[in-house]
């Protein structure tokens, strides 16, 4: 059959023609022609590559068997084809569905996210250098900012910021972090290194502490490491408590790189205050803070090293509980520290990761373990630089809110608390029935970039 040549001469060009634009084409209008199916790009290539391959290949087998023939229009050629293939097409068409179909199955949707952990990952890469920024660095993120649109927005940002993906170990545990205090984490041998009590005469406590300034690389979200400025290794800092009255005494030494220092919210003499230029513990350098604990609350300690914003941003901030001496609020059956906090990682003075405790959506992954009834006491901490404001908001329940936690009766009962930088609260709660319970900043953003997570409560 002659005409069949013409035939097979245009669909020959068509096939080289659309191999060649499918290679050219972005990933995103690969896996859009593809219906979703999230292969990697280079099987993209390989599959532009193998059309045009059958392009080819049909040339090569037409100018083997006959010499083209121009005799007939190719409409007329092509109708006298379809009506002699029908089998043929057919088949051909089968093994398109069918190739589609398992193309589906290997690379289902859902691996989508991966992908975008990969781009974080990548974009991570140009973004660790505190001394510079990497143009490559904000290009690669604006890339993942613009990359994906789609109608679920938090799905989306975690994808962004790779919730897919798993948290390597890079020795910090957000969930031990929740209930640590006076280095209470560690086995005895390895604590008295950094914490030690001693009873005074009348009765209070002198707690002494070992801390050191560290610049050290943290991981923020799933394979997105951050070089921070720690208080021993971690960020937040190791959580300082006490009870009124007891004397604090830390010796502190700056091992970074940067001046630094120990700045504490509570009363103590200006000379502790840690917040001029003379009070700047230069790298090498130490310096003894000492002071009462006083007043009770949940208060905050953080570097007032200028610029100060940098020196908070970059991690050197955490938790200082002072206890009541005389505690009439009710027991609490658990008690978990939660510092909100925020981390710019393309150093352009906007956080680009949210978070409770450091790790993005760390909770979410990994709910809280509580038990119904129980009473859950939460020493809330908003340490977010660059934004104004910051919010925790509780789902399906109500707490009882003591303000900066200086007074034994609440002030609110509320399921929502918003603070400004510095700010800090005791939640009460409980939870009424078994189940899930979502907590977020109700700052939607904060919460789509990391900040969420979940209480789980069993009977
Ligand atoms: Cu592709
Ligand atoms: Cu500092």
């Amino acid at each position: 059959m002659k005409n069949k040549k013409i035939i097979f001469g245009i669909l020959s060009t068509a096939l080289i023609v659309f191999g060649i634009f499918f290679s050219l084409l972005p990933h995103d209008m690969h896996e859009f022609l593809t219906f979703g199916a999230n292969m990697p790009h280079f099987l993209h290539f390989i599959m532009g590559f193998a059309i045009i391959v059958a392009g080819l290949l049909i040339i090569a087998i037409s100018i083997r068997n006959e010499t083209f023939n121009f005799g007939k229009s190719a409409f007329e050629s092509m109708k006298m084809e379809l009506i002699l293939n029908k089998k043929k097409i057919l088949a051909v068409a089968s093994i398109m569905i069918l190739a589609l179909v398992i193309s589906k199955i290997m690379f289902p949707t859902e691996a989508k996210a991966q992908t975008e952990f990969d781009r974080m990952k990548e974009a991570a890469k140009y973004c660790t250098n505190p001394t510079s920024t990497d143009p490559k660095c904000l290009e690669s993120f604006n890339e993942i900012r613009m990359g994906t649109q789609s109608s679920d927005p938090q799905k989306t940002a975690q994808e962004k910021i790779g919730i897919t993906g798993k948290y390597a170990d890079d020795g910090f545990d957000p969930m031990q972090y929740l209930t640590a205090w006076n280095f209470n984490n560690l086995p005895k041998e390895e604590r008295s290194k950094y914490y030690k009590e001693t009873k005074r005469p009348d009765g209070s406590l002198l707690r002494e502490y070992w801390i050191y300034a560290e610049d050290s690389e943290i991981e923020i979200a799933p394979g997105v490491f951050f070089p921070a400025w720690t208080y021993n290794g971690q960020v937040p800092a190791p959580t300082i408590r006490a009870t009124e009255g007891d004397r604090i005494r830390i010796y502190f030494t700056n091992k970074g790189t940067k001046p630094h220092t120990m700045h504490f919210h509570g009363f103590h003499p200006s000379s502790m205050d840690g917040s001029m230029p003379e009070d700047f513990v230069y790298p090498g350098q130490d310096f003894t803070y000492e002071f009462d604990a006083d007043p009770f609350g949940v208060h905050l300690f953080h570097c007032h090293s200028v610029p100060l914003k940098q020196h908070i941003s970059k991690g050197l901030y955490g938790a200082y509980i002072v206890d009541p001496k005389n505690d009439t609020r009710p027991k609490a059956d658990k008690e978990m520290v939660m510092i909100m906090n925020a981390f710019d990682t393309t150093l352009d003075g906007e956080n680009e990761v949210y978070a409770v405790n450091t790790k993005a959506f760390y909770y979410a992954i990994n709910p809280i373990k509580v038990k119904k009834d129980e009473l859950i006491r939460i020493y809330l901490i908003n340490i977010v630089e660059f934004d104004p404001i910051n919010s925790f908001h509780l789902h399906a329940v109500f707490f009882d809110e003591y303000r900066t936690g200086t007074k034994l009766e609440p002030d609110a009962y509320t399921d929502v608390t918003s603070m400004a930088q510095a700010e800090r609260s005791i939640l009460d709660v409980k939870f009424k029935y078994p189940g899930m319970y979502m907590f977020h900043a109700h700052v939607a953003e904060f919460a789509e970039l990391g900040w969420m997570g979940f209480f789980e409560a069993t009977e």
